[in-house]
């Protein structure tokens, strides 16, 4: 595994530096993706339902995309992470699932949940928001609703994955030290260094839909939600902006005498952050799947709603970029808590001074793929 993705981890636990605690631009993410999360997985498991509601448990499904299965549902979430989100997302699914069951006047199938992630991740945190959540389940659709399981088998009906596709396999090969002081795509890194990220991203879109096609159901669906950009140009602010800000943040610290040179001119994140376009063209490319709905949104840099103020609340902001960006940096650089703090004062008081809340945005890119 790149080292660099050996040491991608959002930062665990549930206080004030954590993924959990710092994850509302993602939240933000999955209410505005809500409707077509909604409206492929009412597609999916209504299918499933006109097959399999007279059938008991042990019974094979005789028709359709399902045939020869038994009648259990198969669902993931993909970078699951170890904040709430993942169980939001499940919520909306097991909400549909339920009302399905009452509609079907059927018994509730048995329901896998795929919670993946990195092997460093928080799993701890992840399974102690798992109590709480089960025992709201049993409280609002009672004992008889699943059982649900949080594990694993080979037949998928409903992929999601949030704010995870942007993350790359690797840091691409070849650039090391070229980047001249950037930590991502920028307007003054050399036109080489954008094309290997291209091509990083192109590779790992086409391997990621490749394995999908072959753990879904003929008809099953994906929700898919990244960072992206409208723009064509992949150096364009819209995208780069927040890592720029990051960027100026580290080359302080090296005037400083804070962290070496050396070692900001040899860090690249595993990151991109690709158009419709190019999404578009790798999913027609590979050819396992429909689009249904693929499209661009923005949500605000501190996960605030569109209108809750004028300007930005550049804490927020920082405190968000930390939590998503603190394991890779502290190993990168060899800095400890203290640097880290003072790196993301920097961050935030960059933010606060340069950036007018319009464009303190993320682009982010939604699409919702059926398995022909
Ligand atoms: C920003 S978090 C998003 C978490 C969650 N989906 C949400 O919306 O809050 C991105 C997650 O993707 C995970 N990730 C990145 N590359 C991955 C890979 N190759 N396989 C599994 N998870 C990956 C990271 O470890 C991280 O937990």
């Amino acid at each position: 595994m790149d080292r660099f993705i050996r040491n991608l981890r959002m930062n665990g636990g549930t206080g004030k530096t954590s993924y959990s605690f710092n994850s509302t631009v993602q939240e933000r993410a999955i209410y505005v993706t809500k409707p077509l999360i909604e409206e492929a997985a009412l597609d999916v498991f209504s299918k499933f339902y006109a097959c399999s509601a007279t059938l008991s448990p042990t019974e094979n499904i005789s028709d359709g995309p399902n045939k020869g299965l038994k009648p259990g549902i198969g669902i993931a979430d993909l970078g699951c992470s170890s904040g709430p989100n993942t169980l939001l997302v499940i919520s909306y699914l097991l909400n549909i699932i339920y009302n399905k069951c009452r509609e079907f006047d059927s018994a509730s199938p048995e329901i896998v949940m795929f919670l993946n992630d990195l092997p460093g991740i928080d799993f701890n945190t992840l399974f102690k928001h798992l109590e709480s959540f089960s025992d709201e389940l049993k409280r609002t659709k009672g004992d008889g609703f699943g059982p649900c399981f949080a594990a694993g088998m080979n037949t998928l009906h409903f992929v999601h994955s949030s704010y995870s596709l942007q993350w790359l396999s690797q840091v691409p090969q070849g650039i090391e030290s070229s980047n001249k002081g950037n930590i991502y795509i920028s307007k003054s890194s050399p036109p080489f260094i954008t094309e290997a990220y291209f091509k990083q991203f192109t590779s790992d879109f086409k391997r990621f839909l490749n394995c999908r096609s072959e753990e879904l159901v003929k008809g099953g669906k994906i929700v898919v939600t990244l960072l992206g950009r409208r723009n064509a140009d992949p150096t364009s602010l819209e995208c780069c902006y927040f890592w720029e800000l990051l960027a100026l943040a580290l080359n302080d610290m090296v005037s400083e005498g804070i962290i070496e040179e050396e070692k900001l001119m040899s860090f690249n994140l595993p990151q991109y952050m690709p158009s419709n376009e190019e999404v578009k063209n790798e999913i027609q490319c590979e050819g396992s799947f429909m689009i249904n709905q693929l499209e661009a949104f923005q949500v605000n840099w501190d996960g605030s709603h569109e209108d809750d103020s004028s300007e930005i609340d550049s804490y927020k902001a920082a405190s968000c970029i930390r939590a998503v960006s603190e394991s890779l940096l502290m190993n990168h650089f060899g800095i400890g808590e203290e640097i880290v703090d003072k790196l993301f004062h920097m961050y935030m008081t960059i933010v606060a001074n340069n950036v007018p809340k319009g464009k303190a945005k993320f682009t982010n890119i939604v699409m919702s793929l059926t398995k022909v």
